[in-house]
């Protein structure tokens, strides 16, 4: 097909996701068609840096032939078979290096193919163990308000957005909604950051309290708070978390489906932060997009009830530990040791952020945070007030200019108003100091313009 071709069966046929078609009745599609390292290509032969790692998946880059001749390797080797009660070389290989990389007994790995039929998993996985351990009354979740957790419906239950739920009520029953850690937004600006943790942390025992702890099977955070922007966790939240989960008996999950694979410069974000998680689960960055995988980790203690007699889990999926998404992803991990990525984010992380914060001399810039190679920048209307946007400025400012402006000046990034307005940015890992700069010059033009049209 040549440009104007795809442009129209793009339009015509192509229902792309979380998009507002009408937007491109007149404007065409961006397509992009090539990788290499930071950088995409789009159609027309234009560079962007990939402030976003696609969707915060592509964490050693594009373009690397190691990780296509895996694919490649493997799929003429053993295309498929699933792991409903076979196996294959590369999920064992996989599921035995996950489990030494993950933080305690986290060693049994059920493979998925993305992030919501891991949060999914998971929540199948606490419902049934406590059935099996004589607490059948514990099916309830919480998690945190604006957090994303995937769209399925079990998932998207447990997502926090409600303009993400509501056409599609009523979801799966039992999920409840504790606050997020957005410091800057405290609920008392005299907190400091030890005192807001544990602000924090108690509304997740009161949640508990209030639906009856007989009740409550999970609880589900991301190190690093994604949707809202970037959230990273107050000093001792996740401590005070785990101490409250193990008085209620509720289990703690990781979703790291964004910060495991070194966004956040561990393996790990539970590592990063030093947390115990009776469940870690992940996607996106285990292959770095090069194709799907999902996973979810867990304790020897979930899979204990499930490992004698006639016991099973009653759980499966077609393409879960695909052996083409499995040989990648060792693969993958190969390049992050012999690279050090994780070294190389937590050398970096502070340059990165310096750059950011140099975006504290515009007047829209109200706040920058976030941890690794994770960034979000609130924009407010009144830096002394905090003030936000209105919807109207909101939609305006995000839809109407920063998007496509950003794009159009060389910058794939993500300007989202799920919660406040932000700016979010987590590149390819294998960012430096030339990549740094040239996304605080980008930011820097298109958000001085932004200023000047409100
Ligand atoms: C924290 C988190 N959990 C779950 C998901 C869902 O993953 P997927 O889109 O692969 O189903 C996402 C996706 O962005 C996510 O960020």
């Amino acid at each position: 097909m040549n440009d104007q071709q795809l442009d129209d069966a793009a339009r015509d046929h192509l229902w792309m996701h979380f998009t507002r078609l009408s937007a491109y009745r007149d404007a065409p599609v961006p397509v992009i068609v090539r990788g290499d390292g930071p950088y995409i290509y789009d159609s027309n032969g234009k560079r962007y840096l990939d402030g976003l790692a696609g969707l915060f998946v592509v964490q050693t880059g594009h373009g690397r032939h190691e990780l296509a001749d895996a694919a490649a390797k493997q799929a003429s080797e053993l295309a498929y078979f699933p792991l409903w009660s076979y196996a294959h070389p590369k999920a064992i290989e996989l599921a035995d290096r996950l489990a030494d990389l993950t933080p305690g007994d986290l060693n049994r790995v059920f493979f998925t193919t993305g992030g919501s039929e891991a949060v999914e998993s998971a929540w199948k996985l606490a419902r049934s163990y406590f059935k099996r351990t004589g607490k059948p009354l514990k099916t309830k979740v919480l998690s945190r308000s604006i957090a994303y957790h995937g769209t399925s419906m079990g998932a998207l239950s447990i997502t926090g957005i409600p303009v993400l739920k509501q056409d599609f009520e009523p979801l799966v029953p039992g999920a409840f909604r504790v606050p997020n850690t957005n410091y800057y937004r405290r609920p008392d600006e005299s907190m400091t950051p030890e005192q807001f943790g544990v602000w924090a942390a108690d509304r997740i025992a009161e949640a508990i309290e209030f639906e009856g702890p007989d009740t409550v099977a999970a609880v589900y955070l991301e190190p690093v708070q994604n949707a809202g922007g970037c959230f990273p966790p107050p000093p001792g939240y996740f401590q005070r978390v785990r101490e409250i989960c193990d008085r209620y008996d509720v289990l703690l999950v990781s979703d790291e489906v964004i910060c495991a694979f070194g966004r956040l410069g561990e393996y790990f974000g539970a590592k990063r932060y030093g947390y115990q998680p009776d469940i870690i689960t992940v996607a996106k960055g285990l292959t770095s997009g090069y194709v799907p995988l999902g996973a979810m980790l867990a304790s020897e203690k979930l899979a204990e009830p499930f490992l004698g007699g006639t016991n099973w889990f009653a759980h499966g999926i077609t393409y879960g530990g695909h052996p083409v998404g499995s040989a990648v992803a060792l693969a993958n991990l190969d390049i992050f040791e012999r690279e050090g990525l994780n070294e190389h984010v937590r050398r970096n992380s502070s340059l990165f952020r310096s750059y950011l914060e140099r975006l504290y001399d515009l007047p829209i810039v109200g706040d920058v945070r976030g941890d690794g190679y994770f960034f979000g920048i609130e924009l407010v209307k009144d830096k002394a007030t905090k003030e936000t946007f209105n919807d109207v400025e909101s939609e305006a400012l995000l839809r109407g200019f920063l998007s496509k402006a950003l794009f159009d000046a060389g910058l794939y990034c993500r300007a989202d108003d799920r919660g406040d307005p932000v700016i979010q940015l987590a590149p390819p890992l294998i960012c430096d100091e030339t990549q740094f700069a040239e996304i605080e010059q980008i930011l820097r033009a298109v958000l001085t313009e932004a200023w000047t049209r409100l």
